[in-house]
């Protein structure tokens, strides 16, 4: 019998602070019913001065061990996906490896934008059923709002903080990672892009000056370009899995606008329960929404019955990626 893959914990880790849409009318010119009525978004978490991006993902990690029943001998290989690790190195995954007592592991950093969790569920189905590890912890997390350009009101009023993570086992009972699709298109790369700070344009007081190292954002067009990249994303690993989009049972897609969210359920003939949202108390976590969003589908108590779920994602790349996992036997 070949080898498979599976979801056998989640966890999270969420900043205590709240920024409310009502805070950001007194930053910039927006007004709480534009953010809700085009966003979805209520409010978000955010970090404070002293934490960083390794602060709530070990606390995912912790929480997903714990569920699974895990002990730091357990774990065989930490990834994590995040645009704002730490710092530009050493891998942030190797200093969550260190604080979780990890011995020695491969850990490493990869980014795919907010597509980088569902990147790192297909690198552990692929490490798994190759036979390289039996159990990984695969970590989403992001801190945006360390990235955010407060003076521009089209962006940032979309961005929170988190962490989420799974522990993905050889061995079930749990969600068996199946179908999926992923890909990027380079070419538009510059609709999303944090332009200083790399080898192209390194950090100097012009760069900060310009405020290169926050996101900067064509907002309409990768929603456009969302849209299409989720629905063909969905329709393909559904198709991989030889499903038909009758048989989904819940949709977790990226959290990024509820409105993407709306127009990838209607591509898959979703009714409203069978998606879930919490858009409107993250806001786009980036790499951490599906993770964060999983973890509270499975604490909530939505997987008993147990389900097929689609997870679908797109990111700065652009990128886009979907898996089907599915609880069922
Ligand atoms: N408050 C009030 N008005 C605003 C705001 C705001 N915060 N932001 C923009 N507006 C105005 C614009 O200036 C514009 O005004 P105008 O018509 O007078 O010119 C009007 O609202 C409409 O602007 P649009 O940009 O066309 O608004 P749209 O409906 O496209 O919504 C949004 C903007 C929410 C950004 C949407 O395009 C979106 O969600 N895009 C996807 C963004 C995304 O998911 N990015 C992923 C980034 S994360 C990562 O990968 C790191």
């Amino acid at each position: 019998m070949s080898r498979e893959a599976f979801i056998v914990g989640t966890g999270r880790g969420i900043p205590e602070k709240i920024l409310t849409n009502a805070d950001l009318e007194k930053i910039v010119d927006t007004s709480d019913a534009w953010i809700t009525e085009r966003t979805g978004i209520k409010f978000r978490h955010m970090t404070d001065e002293s934490t960083s991006t390794s602060d709530i993902a070990l606390l995912a990690a912790q929480n997903a061990m714990e569920s699974a029943g895990w002990s730091a001998a357990d774990v065989q290989c930490i990834i994590l996906a995040t645009v704002t690790p730490d710092y530009p190195f050493p891998a942030t995954a190797c200093l969550i490896a260190d604080r979780l007592g990890l011995s020695r592991v491969p850990a490493w950093d990869f980014e795919a934008g907010c597509s980088g969790f569902v990147y790192g569920l297909i690198q552990a189905k692929a490490f798994i059923e190759a036979g390289f590890f039996d159990r990984m912890l695969v970590i989403g997390a992001d801190c945006l709002t360390k990235i955010t350009n407060w003076k521009d009101r089209a962006s940032c009023v979309l961005f929170g903080d988190g962490a989420g993570a799974v522990a993905v086992s050889s061995q079930g009972p749990g969600g068996r990672l199946g179908g999926y699709h992923w890909g990027s298109d380079g070419a538009i790369s510059d609709l999303l892009i944090q332009h200083g700070g790399g080898s192209k344009h390194p950090a100097s007081h012009e760069t900060v000056d310009a405020a290169m190292h926050t996101i900067a954002m064509n907002g309409s067009e990768t929603f456009k370009h969302a849209v299409r990249a989720m629905r063909d994303a969905c329709m393909k690993a559904l198709e991989m899995e030889g499903l038909d989009k009758s048989e989904v049972d819940l949709l977790i897609s990226h959290q990024a606008n509820w409105r993407i969210i709306d127009a990838t359920a209607r591509a898959l003939s979703l009714k409203p329960e069978q998606v879930y949202v919490n858009i409107d108390r993250y806001g786009n976590t980036s790499a951490a929404s599906i993770p964060i969003a999983l973890d509270e589908v499975a604490r909530g108590g939505l997987l008993s019955p147990p389900k097929r779920l689609v997870t679908a994602a797109f990111g700065a790349g652009l990128t886009w990626a979907a898996m089907v996992l599915s609880w069922k036997a």
